[in-house]
């Protein structure tokens, strides 16, 4: 294993979390419909593998956003560059997130989601990075409480890469994977065939 990063959560730990959040919104939202909307692109991952624990008929829907400069920078000012292909009035929509980290991008889709109509809208994260938050809020789901420590894998990227880590890495030496992207890559030697 690298100094550079080391495995926070990993891929079994993950898996029987992500059966059991399946678990409880299964039982929350029996008798509906929900329509799970993802942000692209750090959520499709744990989207993906949600939604096969969930037994209820649902549909999935994509946002993509940009920002303007960093999270903390732009102050939650994110632009839609991908809009939800589909009527969301009367609807019950669950918003996925890799990681609520401030919680300025969920607290502008919450204002998005309810603007279109959405008859509720509950936040389910895998990660909360809760001792970061600058806007009040609290997934109604979450799978681990994360600490404060940049993460990459199952979804997560440094600039774009490492998002096929089947584990969530902490990087425990930001400024080595600044000098070399490229750092992580000798984990994909471990990877599973
Ligand atoms: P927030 O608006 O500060 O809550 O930012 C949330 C978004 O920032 C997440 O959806 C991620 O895309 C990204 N992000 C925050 N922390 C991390 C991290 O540790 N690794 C990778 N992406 C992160
Ligand atoms: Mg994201």
């Amino acid at each position: 294993m690298s100094e550079v990063a080391s495995v926070l959560f990993g891929r079994e730990i993950i898996r029987r979390r992500v059966e059991e959040l399946g678990r409880t919104i299964t039982g929350d939202y029996v008798g509906r419909e929900p329509v799970f909307v993802t942000v692209l692109k750090g959520g499709a991952v744990f989207l993906a593998d949600l939604i096969r624990r969930v037994d209820l008929p649902l549909e999935t829907h994509f946002l993509a956003i940009s920002r303007y400069g960093g999270a903390e920078e732009s102050m939650g000012r994110v632009r839609l560059l991908l809009d939800v292909d589909a009527d969301l009035t009367g609807r019950d929509v669950v918003l996925v997130e890799d990681i609520v980290d401030t919680g300025l991008t969920v607290s502008y889709l919450l204002t998005v989601l309810h603007e279109r109509g959405a008859a509720s809208v509950e936040v389910c994260a895998l990660l909360d990075r809760s001792v970061r938050r600058i806007a009040p809020l609290q997934p109604r789901y979450s799978g681990f409480d994360c600490p404060d420590r940049f993460v990459v894998g199952y979804g997560l990227d440094y600039r774009e890469r490492y998002r096929n880590l089947p584990d969530i890495l902490s990087v425990d030496d930001l400024d080595a994977l600044t000098e070399d992207p490229q750092a992580l890559a000798p984990l994909f030697a471990g990877l599973d065939p």
